[in-house]
């Protein structure tokens, strides 16, 4: 690695190899050799305030770091978290408006036991977010005796922490949130900010997972898993792996929702696409 006066660390092709692998391994994220720029600017301030001699001497400090968090700042860096509420809504209304969630079986403003999303990949929340108030429109003064679960979960502990707390910079939600839902789910706090009602934070459990796991910790299976912008990191078999065991995890007749610039369809699995990024378990019940 060579120090300069400049921010950016600079760093060789096999330093950058070297952490690109170990971000591999434990993460299923693949760097490709373009990235290096942006690995080098991420993780310059790390590198500097470690006063490392090398990158082979940072990665054992990360390694050798039991409590995890050396492992869990590289994460925070390293993952981008860009996300926004209501984002490619046409793949929430798809369940809303269009008939989604009466393929399930779950009825507008009627009752139903126990619907089971999982936003995985949920970034800081505004993903959850949007889902929770889609389920409160959709059912009404119904949606207590559904009983839905949803659950949040991602790699990123510092995109956790914002999630839970629930509160956005007028920018972050104005772009997006309509002004009637703006005042029916967002509570304004500070001049600048807004937080998203108890009631909706109350419908959320964040959860820090890594997909590239080998395997989740769920008993129950989801009726629909949105993993949208998130395997745009992951290599083909990364991919493959992931999706497969999502397909374990969700109830026959459920559904798998990618973002609307992915595609899976050069991959192994069983879902069936039904329209554009929004997959199904085709399965007797
Ligand atoms: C661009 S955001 C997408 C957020 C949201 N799903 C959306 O579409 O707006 C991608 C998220 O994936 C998370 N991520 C990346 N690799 C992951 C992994 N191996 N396990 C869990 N989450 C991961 C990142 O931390 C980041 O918050």
């Amino acid at each position: 690695m060579e120090i300069s006066n400049t921010d950016t660390i600079r760093i060789s092709d096999a330093e950058f190899h070297m952490i690109a692998d170990f971000v591999y391994r434990e993460f299923g994220i693949r760097f490709a050799d373009q990235k290096k720029s942006l690995v080098e600017g991420r993780l310059s301030k790390v590198w500097k305030e470690g006063n490392y001699r090398s990158i082979r001497a940072y990665l054992d400090d990360v390694k050798s770091d039991q409590s995890g968090k050396r492992l869990q700042e590289m994460m925070n860096r390293l993952t981008t978290n860009h996300s926004y509420f209501f984002r490619e809504n046409q793949l929430l209304t798809y369940f809303s408006q269009n008939g989604g969630f009466q393929s399930l079986g779950y009825m507008p403003r009627q009752t139903h036991p126990d619907i089971r999303i999982w936003s995985a990949g949920c970034s800081e929340g505004q993903e959850p977010y949007s889902l929770a108030i889609t389920l409160l429109e959709y059912f009404g003064p119904h949606l207590k005796a559904v009983n839905p679960f949803i659950l949040a979960t991602d790699i990123s502990e510092r995109a956790l922490m914002k999630a839970v707390n629930g509160v956005y910079s007028k920018s972050e939600i104005t772009e997006n949130v309509n002004k009637l839902f703006l005042v029916n789910y967002f509570e304004h706090v500070g001049s600048d900010e807004y937080r998203v009602k108890k009631s909706i934070r109350d419908m959320i459990l964040f959860r820090r997972l890594n997909l590239n796991n080998d395997a989740y910790p769920f008993k129950n299976r989801f009726d629909i898993i949105y993993c949208r912008n998130v395997m745009i990191y992951f290599d083909n078999d990364s991919k493959e792996r992931i999706i497969n065991r999502f397909y374990r995890y969700i109830k026959p007749g459920g559904y798998l929702v990618i973002g609307c610039s992915e595609s899976i369809n050069n991959l192994k699995h069983p879902f069936k696409q039904v329209a554009g990024s929004i997959y199904r378990k085709i399965e007797k019940i």
